[in-house]
């Protein structure tokens, strides 16, 4: 008999939140009044929350410590000094533009640096990432390999930039109408897949070459250094803080939701080596953010953050961190759940289109599965497909992306294995009824990044379930 050797997440628990289980009839007059959107819902309404990651991550008693040293002054707040320095340190870029979360950085840096008519390359779109390179007058463009497309594919860095593609649009539109390649480390819309440092590297070079800047989507940058250290040839004996430095070395700039990788609520920055976009940049934060100093931010988050990045890097924390995705994940594949291969970094990706075959794309089978499974168990989980995807701006036609997915994310720090016990056996449930499962139409539909407010109604008759 082989002996297992557990291991066991690096924290106590100090403090706790009560949280309640409904009935199922409270769950299904609830998710009729949020017009079957998880976003809609109350949090109190929800038993087991994994719509997001993002802001949901409990912090330690040190950042609630250093909450109290919060220096609320409106102008050179001590705690900024405190956020650049841990910046600098650990991720290397000389200029901090504070923001109130990602998309405020996205915002300052697409208005700064992108021209109308430019085209700006990713390895595939992100939501508000790619509005805001829109609304600036920008064109995206996917270059991500493409078995980032193929939930099965079990490619150990599907988050890699396929170069080829990278070339075909540089030689397409001139490399003076590219300023910037985003890479997305790692990419949250195929399944938190990882970029390999190897990758990075070539992009880096070839960018180079062509006075193209490389700016990465540093929200969840550890863990992709954490996928590094576990996957890539060389980085084993690395550690994590010195792979995110490495990573963060090939590049010339960042855009950070610090609600993700660094355990804080809310906050966000830019991060640059160029003084003369520093410069633009801060002066365009004073107009949406706030004073370069704090950007949108209390001085109390800008040090709960900086305490937030020195834990996020943490060897053993970010091990227990993924090891509890994967823990879910696992149980998933034993019980033949379709998901995204291999299991990402912040979630656990369920294939809806794998799940609901009989359900066609324009009946929204991600977005009915997430109310099926909020029906059935009370947890939380958010579409990323059709949905998230929205219309193309040009045709106005729904983009139906190859990826129609249900996110099951995990706050960091937050839920224990039993949580996860009962999410897997929760997902189960829902698939041995999914015949009975009816598709969704709009009932309203956004204008701007519809998924957070559109409602839905059910083909067929009343309720998610036949
Ligand atoms: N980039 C990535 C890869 C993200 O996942 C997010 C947010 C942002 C940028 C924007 O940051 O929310 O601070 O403005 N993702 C959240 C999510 C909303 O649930 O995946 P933000």
């Amino acid at each position: 008999m082989t002996r297992r050797r557990s291991w066991a997440e690096p924290w106590k628990i100090k403090v706790v939140e009560p949280i309640r289980m409904t009935t199922r009839g409270e769950r299904e007059a609830a998710i009729r009044e949020a017009g079957y959107n998880t976003f809609l819902l109350r949090a109190e309404e929800c038993y087991i929350d994994l719509l997001t990651d993002s802001g949901t991550s409990a912090m330690s008693d040190r950042q609630w410590a250093g909450m109290m040293l919060g220096d609320e002054s409106y102008a050179g707040s001590r705690n900024f000094y405190a956020l650049q320095d841990a910046v600098r340190t650990y991720y290397g870029y000389e200029h901090l533009i504070p923001a109130h979360q990602g998309r405020g950085a996205e915002h300052i840096l697409s208005q700064v640096v992108i021209k109308d008519g430019d085209f700006i390359p990713g390895n595939m779109y992100f939501t508000t990432t790619r509005l805001h390179q829109e609304l600036a007058g920008g064109t995206f463009r996917d270059v991500i390999i493409d078995e980032a497309h193929d939930p099965a594919s079990e490619k150990a860095f599907k988050g890699d930039v396929d170069l080829a593609k990278l070339r075909a649009l540089v030689d397409e539109v001139g490399a003076e109408r590219v300023p910037y390649i985003t890479v997305g480390v790692t990419v949250n819309l195929a399944g938190g897949q990882p970029v390999s440092m190897a990758n990075l590297s070539e992009v880096a070079a070839y960018c180079r070459e062509h006075g193209i800047l490389v700016i990465l989507d540093a929200t969840r940058a550890v863990e992709n250094a954490y996928f590094i250290q576990q996957r890539e040839d060389g980085y084993a004996q690395k550690s994590v803080a010195r792979i995110l430095r490495e990573m963060c070395d090939l590049s010339d700039g960042a855009t950070m939701s610090g609600k993700k990788d660094s355990l804080v609520n809310i906050g966000g920055w830019l991060g640059v080596r160029d003084p003369q976009i520093a410069e633009r940049a801060r002066n365009l934060v004073v107009v949406y953010e706030g004073l370069h100093t704090y950007g949108g931010m209390a001085g109390r988050d800008m040090e709960a953050m900086a305490r937030g990045i020195v834990e996020s890097v943490d060897d053993d924390h970010i091990r227990a961190r993924i090891g509890q995705v994967e823990y879910l994940g696992n149980a998933l594949i034993a019980g033949g759940v379709p998901i995204v291969r291999p299991i990402g970094g912040h979630a656990v990706f369920l294939d809806a289109a794998a799940m609901l075959p009989n359900l066609p794309r324009d009946a929204f089978p991600a977005q009915a599965l997430a109310a099926a499974l909020y029906v059935e168990s009370g947890i939380r989980s958010m579409e990323r497909g059709a949905v998230s995807a929205g219309r193309d701006p040009t045709t106005g036609e729904h983009r139906f992306p190859a990826l129609e997915l249900v996110r099951l994310t995990i706050p960091r720090r937050v839920y224990t294995q039993a949580h996860m016990d009962v999410v897997a056996e929760s997902v189960l449930e829902v698939l041995e009824q999914r015949d009975r499962m009816r598709g969704l139409a709009f009932s309203y539909e956004p204008e701007h990044l519809r998924f957070f407010q559109a409602r839905f109604e059910t083909f067929g008759g009343d309720g998610i379930f036949a």
